[in-house]
């Protein structure tokens, strides 16, 4: 396998525990976002991963600083989230990986939500979406709308070791890992709820 080095960005702990399932897979050293780029220039791979928060891959400020030093090594992220339909894959991609990154191969995996564990702004995010999808009669909700409404009422543990498997696969074979979309399908409401909430907060301040 090339000498590969895993970073990682969590903030409720669900893309730690996947980066240290990936690091126990396929042997690679893990790091923290704090790690020197002069750590990572002995790696010929870099997989850098975090949780999704309003669209935004936890560390990709680091990760892009690393990339802009470092463009020559070849890059794979993970990305963790609650609501990866196909839309908010391609949302996620375009939000995160931009210009020389746009071609970072990118894994989606799923998440977990624990109302207890959250607090300030997050919070107030997560009450908003939830207000949100609470509109919408009960009948009219999609499978993942309500399952996202259990999610924030009562919270939800979607990491899955096995989700894993495709990524560690790609990294044990010595080929460079293929851009793909990839993760499990199923629609979702999150990125629209907050979408509306950030419309609502422009039209505000206007
Ligand atoms: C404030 C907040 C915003 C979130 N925004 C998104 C999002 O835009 N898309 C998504 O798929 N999941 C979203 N989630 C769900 C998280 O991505 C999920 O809980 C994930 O497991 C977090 O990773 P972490 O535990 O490593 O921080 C959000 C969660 C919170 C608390």
């Amino acid at each position: 396998m090339k000498k590969t080095a895993i970073i990682y960005t969590s903030r409720y702990g669900s893309a730690e525990r996947y980066a240290k399932w990936l690091a126990e897979e396929t042997g690679a050293d893990l790091y923290g976002s704090d790690v020197k780029t002069e750590i990572l220039a002995g790696y010929e791979r870099i997989v850098f991963g975090g949780g999704i928060h309003a669209g935004g891959i936890e560390g990709m400020a680091k990760y892009r600083k690393v990339f802009k030093a470092m463009p020559e090594k070849e890059y794979v992220a993970f990305a963790v989230g609650l609501n990866l339909g196909d839309a908010e894959r391609k949302e996620c991609r375009e939000i995160n990986f931009r210009k020389a990154m746009t071609d970072i191969p990118c894994f989606f995996l799923r998440g977990a939500y624990d109302p207890e564990k959250v607090t300030g702004f997050d919070r107030s995010l997560m009450k908003f979406v939830k207000k949100s999808l609470e509109k919408k009669p009960e009948h009219e909700r999609t499978k993942a709308e309500s399952e996202l409404l259990d999610a924030i009422g009562n919270g939800a543990d979607y990491v899955d070791r096995d989700a894993l498997t495709p990524l560690a696969e790609a990294l044990k074979s010595d080929e460079p890992v293929p851009l793909n979309n990839y993760g499990q399908d199923y629609d979702g409401a999150l990125a629209e709820a907050i979408e509306r909430l950030a419309t609502k907060k422009k039209n505000r301040e206007e």
